[in-house]
């Protein structure tokens, strides 16, 4: 999500609501031009987007940068690596991953199971709780050849019932750009965001940092312990998301890094003494 989407408040408040029986209207002039378009440009990929789907912003790039550079620099090459993507949308970041990684020399993407019972190499886990947005998802990730390489499951942050959890044991990276404007800030964004884009995409609740707090609780209280987790935030929210995850994850190096107009926008939460699952034989 964007700082621009914040900052270009609607002058005299909220307008009239542009949607029609819950569906955009094509003819209006503050329909995104994505939308009008059905595609954009994300990391040098084009997806395709519906008013189902967040409309990927350039920032988001910054979290797939964070975790192809976090895979590439492993040493020894780990044997198997799991990835989960939560709130996919349109499958921008899952899909961004499984292209650049597949291409990497360092690790294979592949999911043969083998003697051992288990995949080598990296899985990726994308989820989101909109099946219509999931249903982008995974036509894009057909679009890139890569639906194979990467499972989509519907699920309310981490609470699902859905085996597939199971089977790949805890993930080992979590990347995440989770709603997180403030709710009553909604209303003063501009029309092409607040009337356009899915409000399960865009609300964090009350302070804009609800839904964090609770994936937060939801990792703490399954014992995982990710050796990356790489979330974007409000450009507002860098001190209060450094205090929330000191809470959660006391013995973690915790950083927030700026976006490329110097706001801060990315929580990285480091695990200290993470060992990547080792190379067999
Ligand atoms: C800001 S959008 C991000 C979409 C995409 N990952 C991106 O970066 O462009 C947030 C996504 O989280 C999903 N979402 C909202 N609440 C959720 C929840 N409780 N559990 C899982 N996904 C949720 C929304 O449906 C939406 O697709």
């Amino acid at each position: 999500m964007t700082a621009r989407r914040v900052s270009r408040r609607v002058a005299g408040g909220a307008k009239r609501s542009r949607m029609h029986d819950g569906k955009p209207s094509w003819q209006d002039p503050e329909l995104p031009q994505q939308y009008k378009q059905g595609w954009v440009e994300f990391y040098k990929l084009k997806f395709k987007v519906t008013p189902d789907v967040l409309i990927p912003r350039p920032e988001t790039e910054l979290l797939v940068d964070e975790v192809l550079d976090f895979v590439n620099n492993l040493h020894p090459k780990p044997y198997s690596l799991t990835i989960l993507d939560l709130g996919t949308g349109s499958g921008n970041i899952a899909i961004s991953l499984a292209k650049n990684l597949s291409r990497s020399d360092k690790l294979c993407l592949s999911h043969p199971i083998t003697r051992f019972g288990y995949a080598p190499g990296v899985t990726i886990l994308a989820t989101d709780i909109s099946r219509k947005a999931l249903k982008v998802a995974k036509q894009n990730a057909k679009l890139h050849g890569v639906e194979k390489q990467i499972t989509f499951i519907q699920s309310n942050l981490l609470g699902t019932k859905n085996t597939q959890w199971r089977k790949n044991g805890p993930p080992d990276v979590i990347v995440t750009n989770l709603p997180y404007i403030p709710s009553a800030r909604i209303p003063y964004l501009d029309s092409s965001v607040k009337d356009f884009e899915p409000k399960i995409a865009l609300n964090g609740g009350r302070d804009g940092f609800e839904l964090y707090r609770k994936l937060f609780a939801q990792i703490k209280k399954l014992g995982w312990h990710p050796a990356l987790m790489v979330f974007e935030i409000d450009y507002t929210h860098g001190e209060l998301a450094i205090n929330e995850a000191q809470k959660y994850f006391p013995k973690a190096r915790i950083e927030v890094k700026t976006d490329l107009s110097h706001k801060q926008r990315i929580l990285l939460i480091k695990a200290t003494g993470w060992e990547a699952p080792e190379e067999l034989p």
